[in-house]
């Protein structure tokens, strides 16, 4: 199958679409890729001269954009024409939890694949390969097929595939480099082998053959949702034993080494942390946990319910922790907040457990300064609203009770406390001797990611909790 000449469009130029075509230009110098978005903001960024202003901060991204923009990929508003003049057009678009209505809390909202659907009906006049690369409810290709089908042009047809992204945050460059598998879902119909035929072809321009797995439709989009689903269960399995070896004098480290060495089992995923964040883990099990229940599942449905269970439990118990070390109080008191992104090496704040510990501590009337190597204050701010509902309205004097700060010094300068929220490499460097200095005595450490070396801060005089180690 070739692909010289072929011309891609993606729709959605977020932290998936954006990584990921930019990827596939570098990959594919033959082919056109065209990344679209509503947002004009959005798009000004992507095409912005300083590769800093990029709109998604990734490590090696910066060199990939260099390398194809204004060669072969090309970032704009103009979803129509580009959608209009492509062979293969992604859909990349978010899908949010829905807030309102039926499955409020609970289901994915798939309304901005529909709308992508229906505007590639209207503007085509040639046939298209639909790839579906947004995370979604199993049956969705089904819904865009109908869509496409009741408004599409006479003899224009269109392949839908399901093609779901696995990459993760910090590291996406390199997980679409070298990705652990492609995943490609078609109809077992002539025109839809054909069709996966077509972008294992892209794909297969780097990826060997045997990585990548083609399926049906329903089976790629479950496998997305099981996949998540997996991770963060063993992240809440890791973090309930955190609790118990808090108890007991077992260290959570030890135990996953141990238990992790097991290759049916395997090291990945046992790091035990203040709770998972991010956009995806709990969206895509409650999607999982609604489609369970909706196919009258409910047994399937409460098993999972645990994994979010689990973690919401972890962020209070975390919060709580700090509170109860500090003599039951923190009003009034400085805490330094280091790391606010969900995780290290991304700018990333959605639904980050920074945000969730933020809202406990500022309820507790903390005063709180955050110090995170690359999330801004508005980012923060607008995570607290979001995601935690913490607003200047009804939060007293949240502007000098949330203050941002330029260095880990700066944000422990007066405190009584220093916690880690994201495991920034850097913050092992920290000057830790001049950060006790600095602090109020007795100065508390709360490592939420188990990243400092903690023989050294009792040294210096340091009173240290950890998740899942005895104190
Ligand atoms: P995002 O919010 O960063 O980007 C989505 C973009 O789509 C936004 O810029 C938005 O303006 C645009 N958009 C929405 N509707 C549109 C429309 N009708 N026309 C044009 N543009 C439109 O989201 P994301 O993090 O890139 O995630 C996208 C999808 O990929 C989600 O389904 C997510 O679950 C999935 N996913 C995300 C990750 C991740 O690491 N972020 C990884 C794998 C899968
Ligand atoms: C996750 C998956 O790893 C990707 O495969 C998937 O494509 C993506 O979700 C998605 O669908 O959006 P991401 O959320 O970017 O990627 O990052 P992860 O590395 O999975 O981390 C998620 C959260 O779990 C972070 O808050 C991280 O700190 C936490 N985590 C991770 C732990 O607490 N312990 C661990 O051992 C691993």
């Amino acid at each position: 199958v070739k692909i010289d000449g072929l011309k891609v469009a993606c729709i959605g130029a977020g932290y998936v679409g954006g990584p990921t075509m930019a990827v596939i230009a570098m990959k594919c110098p033959t082919v056109t890729v065209t990344v679209l978005d509503i947002s004009e903001e959005r798009i000004a960024a992507w095409n912005d001269e300083d590769l800093d202003n990029l709109p998604v901060y990734e490590p090696g991204l910066a060199a990939v954009v260099a390398e194809t923009r204004g060669r072969n990929l090309f970032f704009s508003t103009d979803v129509e024409g580009a959608v209009a003049a492509a062979d293969i057009v992604f859909v990349s678009v978010n899908t949010p939890t829905k807030l309102h209505g039926v499955g409020k809390g609970r289901a994915a909202d798939v309304k901005n694949l529909e709308a992508c659907a229906r505007t590639i009906a209207r503007v085509s006049s040639s046939n298209k390969i639909i790839v579906e690369k947004s995370t979604v409810p199993i049956k969705t290709a089904e819904t865009i097929r109908r869509v496409l089908e009741a408004n599409k042009r006479p003899g224009c047809e269109f392949s839908v595939l399901s093609n779901p992204e696995f990459l993760a945050e910090g590291t996406a460059v390199d997980d679409l480099f070298e990705p652990s598998r492609v995943l490609i879902g078609g109809e077992d119909k002539p025109a839809g082998r054909t069709a996966v035929a077509q972008l294992a072809a892209v794909y297969n321009n780097w990826v060997a053959r045997e990585r990548i797995i083609t399926t049906n439709l329903w089976s790629s989009e479950l496998s997305k949702l099981v996949a998540n689903a997996f991770l963060a269960q063993r992240i809440s399995s890791i973090n309930s034993i955190s609790a118990l070896c808090e108890r007991t004098g077992a260290d959570v480290s030890e135990v996953a080494r141990a238990v992790g060495s097991d290759h049916r089992i395997g090291p990945n995923f046992l790091k035990a942390s203040l709770g998972f964040g991010g956009s995806c883990f709990q969206k895509d099990i409650l999607n999982l946990v609604y489609l369970a229940e909706r196919f009258g599942l409910p047994e399937v449905a409460a098993y999972w319910e645990q994994v979010i269970a689990m973690n919401e439990w972890q962020k209070r118990r975390f919060a709580e922790g700090m509170v109860s070390s500090m003599f039951n109080s923190v009003s009034g008191k400085r805490i330094a907040l280091l790391g606010f992104a969900f995780k290290k090496d991304t700018a990333d704040v959605r639904e980050t457990a920074a945000a969730y510990v933020s809202k406990f501590l500022l309820e507790e009337r903390a005063h709180l300064r955050v110090y995170d190597p690359k999330v801004r204050l508005p980012a923060m701010l607008s995570e607290l609203d979001y995601t935690c509902g913490v607003t200047p309205e009804n939060c007293p004097d949240l502007a000098t009770r949330f203050v941002s700060c330029a260095s880990a010094l700066e944000a422990c300068d007066g405190a009584d406390a220093l916690a880690v929220m994201t495991e920034w490499d850097e913050f092992a460097s920290i000057d830790f001797e001049a950060a006790f200095a600095a602090m109020r005595k007795p100065a508390f450490v709360f490592d939420g990611r188990n990243v400092l070396d903690h023989a050294k801060l009792r040294a210096i005089g340091f009173q240290v909790y950890v998740i899942g180690k005895p104190t």
